[in-house]
């Protein structure tokens, strides 16, 4: 952890669209926060030169290096710890969590998943609901917990579907909520203007 608690550490397994809208905030200085480190368990993740080019540091970590799940996830903890990481933002990675690393920073772990939740949790949020032919879909920023998608949701933000959408042209829609609402969470988090009670989160001051 670190002295005044705003330090982030960022888990991606790819292109890293969300990585880069919080390098973005915190270099505008819209999110105040710094970034510890930032970890992909895929050497060539886009998300990493995104990272380097902003001059965050960056780990790979190699999850088929380690036998268990519980073992790849205790290599990740060391790595966020070693950096002072207070607060845990998954974007885009593409593992589940153990035990061992939802212990670990509990209640410290965000994640953004691209549907409103508890809608269409799990893969392909998007083409779910195209699927599913709902009207209005979007995307939820929520603490992580043991179970997947799940955790007490900080924000949301909704989108139209329209007749004519694809898979393509629904998440491109999505997507640019996404990088607009989970900054914007972050914040409101490490700033203490959210309370969490059971489930429910609600803004303070
Ligand atoms: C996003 O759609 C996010 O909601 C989901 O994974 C995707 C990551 O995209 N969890 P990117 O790597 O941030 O561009």
């Amino acid at each position: 952890m670190s002295e005044d608690g705003r330090t982030l550490g960022v888990l991606i397994s790819g292109r890293g669209t969300n990585l880069q809208a919080i390098l973005d905030a915190v270099r505008d200085g819209r999110l105040r926060a710094r970034i510890g480190v930032v970890i992909s368990n895929v050497a060539t993740a886009a998300g990493l030169e995104r990272a380097k080019k902003a001059g965050a540091p960056t780990t790979f970590i190699d999850h088929k290096a380690f036998a268990t799940r519980e073992e790849f996830d205790a290599r990740v903890v060391e790595e966020l710890q070693s950096h002072g990481v207070d607060l845990v933002c998954l974007a885009g990675f593409m593992r589940l969590l153990s035990p061992v690393l939802t212990r670990a920073f509990s209640g410290r772990i965000l994640n953004i998943h691209p549907s409103l939740l508890p809608s269409f949790p799990g893969l392909h949020g998007q083409r779910q609901a195209l699927e599913y032919g709902v009207k209005v879909s979007g995307c939820t920023v929520h603490i992580v917990d043991e179970e997947l998608d799940h955790g007490p949701i900080l924000l949301q933000a909704a989108v139209p579907v329209e007749s004519d959408d694809t898979d393509e042209s629904l998440s491109a829609r999505i997507l640019s909520e996404e990088h607009r609402i989970y900054p914007e969470a972050i914040g409101l988090l490490l700033d203490r203007r959210i309370e969490i009670e059971g489930r429910r989160a609600t803004m303070v001051g």
